[in-house]
């Protein structure tokens, strides 16, 4: 059988993963044509075939079958995947802000497991383990800061030492704000509601709140009560509107997500059939990423294809409201009774609160899924609201 002939698209962390990947396990049925990349005078150790700096010419080749795109340029790669349109070459991806973006579902020449939850295969879950539907899903979807959360609460190390080291394993975006502000794992749960949901989100459709420093008092605090922050992306249906969100919450130690460290992502599912299912795996750097990036010509070769679908629009639930989630952030060290009945009586809905504690003011969280275990709106009468009481946790 004809070797497909690939183009790898750039030889960063994830384009040097996948030409491992490629080294180890592909060179029987794939052959690498060319590798371009930016600048053609880097020394690249270990890289043994033809290189060049002209995307578009390697792209363009006859002889090339596939393009493998690892680059994270989103404007460039728009153009370099619509002449892999026109030429009919396969074109995956690891490029999540590109696919985002990308208006069309199901193109047959597209797979992009890779750019969601590193060699987790949660593109290819939901789009062929799920005949029931989807209600909710929930996932750690961003390496480096559960990296960063890992150094911080189980080596005692500071959020910059974390983020230093998670920087050098190549873990962190070009633009780091990226995942510390929750950029990039809301892109993620954008691209995965298309397969959860067939629904597309837009950018503001997702309440995203930063990951922030922890101080000697949060750490010691959360440690002794036995719980875990993680970073979490949730997009639930609810009423026929999916609420989504990005944010830092609190699970207690013996929860499947506390016990997702280092650069490991995982995804929780609820279809809806009400069964639970659980998966986890490494979601950062050069091996998970070069796998996933593998993987999807394996499936590619095996008939595998995105299911074809018209989205619908989003539906986004108004009630979550980031300027409540932000103010808390704000106001982490004043933060009083007085001050959110203050926000109540000015409207302020909050819809539920999972979880409050004057020291954790800033990781108070408005859920709406199922498992709230705290509700406050504006018609709950004000000596119910004790938040000093309150501390609800995600078993
Ligand atoms: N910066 C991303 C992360 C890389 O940390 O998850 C993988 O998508």
């Amino acid at each position: 059988m004809k070797k497909l002939n690939i183009a790898l698209i750039g030889f960063g962390t994830a384009g040097r993963g996948f030409y491992e990947a490629w080294q180890q396990i592909g060179t029987a049925r794939f052959n690498i044509h060319g590798v371009a990349v930016k600048d053609g005078e880097k020394v690249r150790n270990g890289l043994h075939v033809n290189v060049t700096t002209d995307v578009l010419a390697l792209i363009n080749d006859p002889a090339v079958d596939v393009v493998v795109e690892a680059t994270g340029n989103v404007k460039e790669a728009k153009l370099w995947y619509e002449a892999t349109i026109k030429n009919r070459q396969l074109f995956v991806t690891a490029n999540k802000q590109l696919v985002s973006q990308l208006s069309g579902f199901g193109n047959q020449n597209l797979l992009y497991e890779a750019s969601c939850g590193g060699a987790l295969p949660i593109v290819r879950l939901l789009e062929t383990c799920f005949p029931h539907g989807i209600s909710s899903i929930r996932g750690v979807l961003n390496g480096s800061t559960n990296y960063i959360l890992t150094r911080i609460f189980v080596d005692g190390f500071s959020f910059n030492d974390g983020l230093l080291i998670a920087k050098e394993a190549g873990f962190v975006e070009a633009d780091e704000r990226l995942d510390l502000d929750g950029g990039d794992p809301a892109t993620k749960l954008r691209i995965l509601c298309r397969h959860a949901f067939g629904i597309r989100l837009h950018a503001d459709d997702v309440s995203v709140f930063p990951l922030f420093g922890f101080n000697d008092v949060d750490v010691k605090f959360i440690r002794r009560n036995n719980l875990a922050v993680r970073y979490i992306a949730t997009a639930a249906l609810d009423e026929g509107k999916v609420v989504a969100r990005v944010a830092p919450e609190l699970v207690a130690e013996e929860h499947p997500f506390a016990k997702v460290l280092n650069e490991e992502n995982a995804v929780s599912i609820i279809d809806k059939g009400g069964e639970s299912y659980f998966f986890k795996a490494k979601g950062a750097g050069k091996q998970p990423t070069g796998t996933a990036l593998f993987n999807d010509l394996e499936a590619w070769s095996q008939g595998f294809r995105y299911k074809k679908r018209k989205l619908a629009k989003a539906k986004s639930s108004p009630e979550i409201s980031e300027v409540i989630v932000r103010t808390v952030v704000d106001f982490r060290d004043q933060l009083t009774a007085e001050t959110i009945e203050s926000w109540i009586e000015g409207g302020f809905r909050f819809y539920r609160l999972r979880c409050y504690l004057h020291e954790l003011a800033q990781i108070a969280v408005v859920e709406s899924g199922e498992a709230c275990v705290f509700v406050l709106s504006k018609e709950l009468s004000r000596q119910r609201f004790k938040p000093e009481s309150v501390l609800s946790i995600e078993h």
